[in-house]
């Protein structure tokens, strides 16, 4: 057989890191089955993907707004697809909207990339497809950071999240096949991983092929043996989940960076049950002191959702408390937003009036700003260890410390993937800057 042609794949990722992994894995199919390689040069691809986001309206109006002007502006006769979480809950309404849309393939779907391309009209939205043993082509991408998916779907049932909805229910990821990825990848040359799941420190509950139950902890120390990888991340943990071993496991293990992703969502225990988080402020707050106490430089981050249909201004105080007593290093912050196929829909009635939301938004984002400070600065003066990632064009190289704040510092491209003593010299609310130790 001759060789295809090659052809050139535009790709735009909205949303999460687990999207951020299924959009590589479709430009490594791409590539290995149908000699795509990638641009960045929408007007001059044969193939425009959009890997979509549902968990907020905004997402979904950029899609339509989005895909109209790629559609103007596009190569006669290039192909559009819209993949992901947005393609998984509107399906076909997408080629209703915009009937010039070539194929629609959900998130729980991707592994089907390389047949939906060829076929017009395709909607392939099954979120009880399993692809959990999917072997997808490998992504040549990987440099001194990687991420890989645990597993598929999540179990919860965040009254808020649309994410069940899209993504499906929960199956692990063998464990073998993590750990061969991770090797691959720690081949290639990288020295950290992200380990990627909607729900990680419940990993092992569930297998497609019905094999033994495990854990994450379990997950965490085999991942730790991969020669070769220095560091290990993953996203996002439970708070319900976070039990003593696993806290133990995180504080001991060398290998695992200490920075703790910790959705916290709401601090009011109402609310908390409102949303079936499964925790009260309490169990949070105990659990964030568990972790401080075995791991004093950890760094903490967390998601808050204000304006929760019927948050009361107690309700936000508890919110607001909780950011007092754990000083988040890093808050993303959201204004509830109802959405399609959620049981919060059903509270309708107590939605939250938008200035009143837009305003707690700003309380949140003002205190989170003045802890950012006082965090960041005290870092002045402390000698930290950086793997540098890249060079900027100012002639600065920047990497990560291990609890993962940004750092740059004067240098060359020697320090690439390297893991090194910074003395720290100044700080901004959002990185540091520093020196070079031997
Ligand atoms: N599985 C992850 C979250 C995925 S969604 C976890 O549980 O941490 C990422 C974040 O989006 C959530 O943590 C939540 O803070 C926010 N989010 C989800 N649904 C939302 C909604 N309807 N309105 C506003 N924010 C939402
Ligand atoms: Fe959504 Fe909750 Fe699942 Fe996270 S754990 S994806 S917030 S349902
Ligand atoms: Fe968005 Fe889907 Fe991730 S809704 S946040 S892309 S799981």
């Amino acid at each position: 057989m001759s060789k295809q042609e090659e052809k050139k794949l535009f790709i735009e990722t909205l949303g999460c890191q687990m999207n951020d992994t299924d959009s590589q894995h479709i430009i490594a199919e791409l590539k290995e089955h149908k000699n795509y390689t990638t641009t960045t040069n929408m007007e001059d691809s044969d193939l425009i993907i959009i890997n979509t986001c549902s968990v907020r309206e905004k997402p979904v109006q950029k899609l339509f707004s989005e895909i109209g002007q790629f559609n103007k502006k596009k190569k006669a006769n290039a192909k559009i697809g819209v993949c992901g979480c947005t393609a998984s809950h509107l399906g076909e309404d997408i080629m209703k909207r915009a009937p010039y849309v070539d194929f629609v393939l959900g998130a729980r779907n991707i592994s089907k990339i390389k047949d939906v391309i060829e076929k017009k009209g395709a909607v392939e939205i099954d979120i009880d497809y399993d692809d959990s043993t999917y072997q997808f082509a490998q992504s040549g991408t990987s440099l001194y950071k990687t991420s890989v998916n645990i597993s598929i779907g999540c179990d919860k049932e965040c009254t808020y999240c649309i994410v069940p909805a899209t993504r499906g229910d929960e199956i692990s990821i063998p464990l073998e096949m993590i750990v061969q990825q991770v090797q691959k990848d720690a081949l290639n040359g990288a020295k950290e991983v992200t380990l990627l799941g909607q729900n990680v420190n419940s990993y092992g509950r569930r297998f497609s092929d019905g094999r033994e139950k495990t854990n994450f902890t379990k997950l965490l120390q085999e991942v730790s043996k991969v020669e070769g990888i220095e560091r290990i991340r993953f996203t996002s943990p439970h708070p319900l989940h976070m039990d003593d071993e696993f806290i133990e496991e995180f504080a001991k293990n060398p290998k695992i960076s200490k920075c703790i992703h910790m959705p916290l969502q709401s601090g009011s225990t109402s609310i908390l049950k409102a949303m079936k988080r499964g925790y009260t402020k309490e169990w949070f707050l105990n659990r964030t002191k568990k972790i401080r106490d075995l791991v004093p430089e950890v760094r903490i981050t967390t998601d808050i959702i204000v304006a929760f249909p019927g948050e009361t201004q107690e309700d936000f105080e508890d919110t607001i408390d909780v950011i007092n007593q754990v000083k988040f290093d890093q808050i993303f912050n959201f204004k509830y937003s109802p959405r399609p196929n959620t049981q919060a829909l059903a509270l309708e009635d107590l939605e939250i009036a938008d200035d009143i939301g837009s305003a707690r938004l700003t309380e949140v984002i003002e205190l989170h700003k003045l802890h950012q400070s006082e965090l960041m600065y005290s870092n002045i003066g402390k000698t930290v260890s950086v793997l540098f990632e890249s060079l900027k064009p100012n002639g600065e190289v920047s990497g990560f410390t291990d609890n993962y704040c940004q750092v740059f510092v004067k240098g060359s491209d020697e320090l690439l993937g390297e893991i090194v003593n910074v003395k720290i010299t100044d700080a901004t609310r959002t990185a540091l800057k520093g020196e070079v130790i031997n």
